[in-house]
């Protein structure tokens, strides 16, 4: 089974979610979902920017899963900001994935303006139409200026997180601070990435199980909540059988030497990238 994860505001997530960054053509969506469902996933990781909300929410419906049991994540995008506007984009993502409430809420970047926004999140949440709000690629400085400004602390922060960016003293922030750490694309992302490195290949063949087994393995056991993206039936399968073994602190600790600061993603402190994409929407289909 899939362990869940206390929150600090008494919910719980899934550690494992199906992340579906980049697949924007609808049958690949609901595909993958199927298939991750099937497999017992029950944690769905979607956000306005990824253009799939649509497609998301019928593949839930299709699933004739109770609500209750499901667990989905969208993301306030950074060209939406403000108290009334993020309000207003939180409820077009709703219509669009068909739901009444969001288990969680993220603001996707620190573009400037994510403390109106936040504000509206908090008001979403007292309201119960989100169970539990966040934020995503939020750093140090971000999340200090945010807690200084607002009342209710982030219970999540969705940051880029793999055996070549480990994020070691952010991860130490935000456990010190009782804020859940989420990884996205812990596999780093598909280029270039740790599935081919002799150590994790190593690993692999020591516990007879994949690469990727190993590096979702090491994020569960530093406590990280993960959201693998696959459109493969057989990977998104694989991804899931990863609480049957366990790696031994030499082995944690073998992984932890190979970190080298590489990111696949953008960088939260870079200005100008942030100021640019609040002018755009989103990739187009
Ligand atoms: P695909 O969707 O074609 O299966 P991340 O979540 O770190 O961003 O990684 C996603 C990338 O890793 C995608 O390119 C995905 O490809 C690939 N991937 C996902 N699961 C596995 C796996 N078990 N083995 C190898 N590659 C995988």
């Amino acid at each position: 089974d899939i362990p869940q994860v206390p929150l600090a505001n008494g919910t719980t997530i899934p550690q494992l979610g199906l992340g579906v960054f980049q697949v924007t053509d609808p049958n690949e969506v609901k595909d993958a979902i199927k298939w991750a469902l099937a497999a017992g996933y029950r944690h769905i990781d979607t956000a306005t920017y990824y253009q799939n909300e649509e497609a998301v929410g019928e593949a839930i419906k299709e699933s004739g899963i109770s609500r209750h049991d499901l667990f989905v994540t969208s993301k306030l995008w950074n060209n939406v900001r403000g108290y009334e506007e993020t309000k207003q984009a939180f409820q077009t993502s709703l219509d669009k994935l068909g739901l009444d409430y969001l288990n969680l809420y993220l603001i996707h970047w620190p573009a400037d303006g994510y403390v109106e926004s936040w504000k509206a999140l908090e008001d979403l949440y007292k309201d119960g139409k989100i169970k539990a709000i966040g934020v995503s690629n939020f750093e140090q400085n971000h999340l200090e200026n945010l807690m200084s400004q607002t009342e209710i602390k982030p219970m999540v922060d969705q940051i880029e997180t793999h055996p070549f960016f480990q994020q070691k003293e952010l991860h130490a922030y935000l456990e010190k601070n009782g804020i859940q750490h989420e990884s996205w694309s812990p596999l780093g992302g598909g280029r270039n990435n740790a599935l081919s490195h002799p150590l994790i290949k190593r690993l692999a063949e020591n516990h007879d199980v994949t690469p990727a087994q190993i590096i979702l393995r090491w994020h569960v056991q530093r406590d990280e909540v993960i959201i693998p993206k696959s459109v493969h039936q057989e990977r998104i399968e694989q991804n899931r059988d990863i609480f049957a073994f366990g790696l031994d602190e030499d082995e944690m600790q073998s992984i932890a030497d190979i970190d080298a600061g590489k990111r696949v993603g953008a960088d939260p402190q870079d200005k100008e990238w942030l100021a640019k994409s609040t002018t755009y929407g989103g990739p187009k289909k």
